[in-house]
């Protein structure tokens, strides 16, 4: 493997622990693709393919039970918890595809949310926060709060908190899936800007075709294994 390798994901298995007796069939079964530093990855399949599994595993919020991830270099079997919530805050960042936004925080307190955390100040967190939030259209929505928000307006608040802090590598289930073809084009461009200024690594699962010609390396999920 090149030493520019963010995400290693090797042979891996998982299956989703059940109450019931009969173990719930394997949801990976011996999957491998590698994130390149700077690289946007696209991850395609069915719905119940095991996308969102896949970016919980190389988001380090779950861990294979057969296989490895590597993650800059480091095995996960051998990270710690503590270790993992570090590489979570700094060198990661999420769109989730519930968004998972702060219900009693607005708009900007959302995105600027980590940025404290990762040390940066209020005033340059306000900046930052305010300037991404511009990129993605919501700078009239500022002080909303999300349920004041349509879900595609929610989207983009997620996909700002994730780009406010410049991680090394972003994982984004499904980030265009409520959007208009313009804002989500708009969402592309920001990903692209942060990727060509920072070097950022993007993971994204996609049901749009449209999507797949930003990708350097398409990878489909299909019954467990991922065909290229
Ligand atoms: N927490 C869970 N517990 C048990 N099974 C789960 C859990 N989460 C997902 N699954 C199962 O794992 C399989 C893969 O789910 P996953 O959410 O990864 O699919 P997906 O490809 O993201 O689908 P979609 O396109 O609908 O988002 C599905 O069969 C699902 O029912
Ligand atoms: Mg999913």
């Amino acid at each position: 493997m090149s030493n520019n390798s963010l995400i290693e994901v090797q042979d891996v298995e998982y299956r989703y622990e059940t109450r019931e007796s009969e173990a719930a069939p394997a949801v990976l079964r011996g999957v491998s693709l590698t994130v390149q530093a700077g690289e946007m990855v696209c991850l395609m399949g069915p719905s119940g393919s095991g996308k969102t599994t896949l970016l919980n595993l190389m988001g380090l919020l779950e861990k294979p039970q057969v296989g490895d991830i590597r993650f800059i270099g480091q095995s996960v079997k051998g990270l710690s918890e503590s270790a993992l919530e570090t590489h979570r805050l700094r060198d990661l960042g999420f769109i989730f595809q519930a968004f998972f936004l702060i219900p009693t925080l607005s708009v900007l307190d959302n995105t600027t949310y980590f940025l404290g955390p990762l040390g940066m100040g209020a005033r340059e967190a306000k900046e930052r926060a305010t300037e991404v939030l511009e990129k993605v259209g919501l700078q009239d929505h500022l002080s909303k709060y999300p349920r004041e928000l349509s879900g595609g307006q929610r989207q983009r608040v997620a996909v700002a908190r994730a780009v406010a802090k410049k991680p090394k590598v972003i994982l984004a289930d499904e980030p265009t899936a409520n959007l208009d073809r313009a804002t989500a084009e708009k969402i592309v461009s920001v990903f692209q800007e942060l990727r060509d200024n920072e070097g950022t690594s993007f993971v994204f699962s996609t049901h749009d075709q449209d999507l797949l010609g930003y990708a350097q390396s398409v990878y489909r999920l299909q019954d467990g294994k991922v065909v290229r």
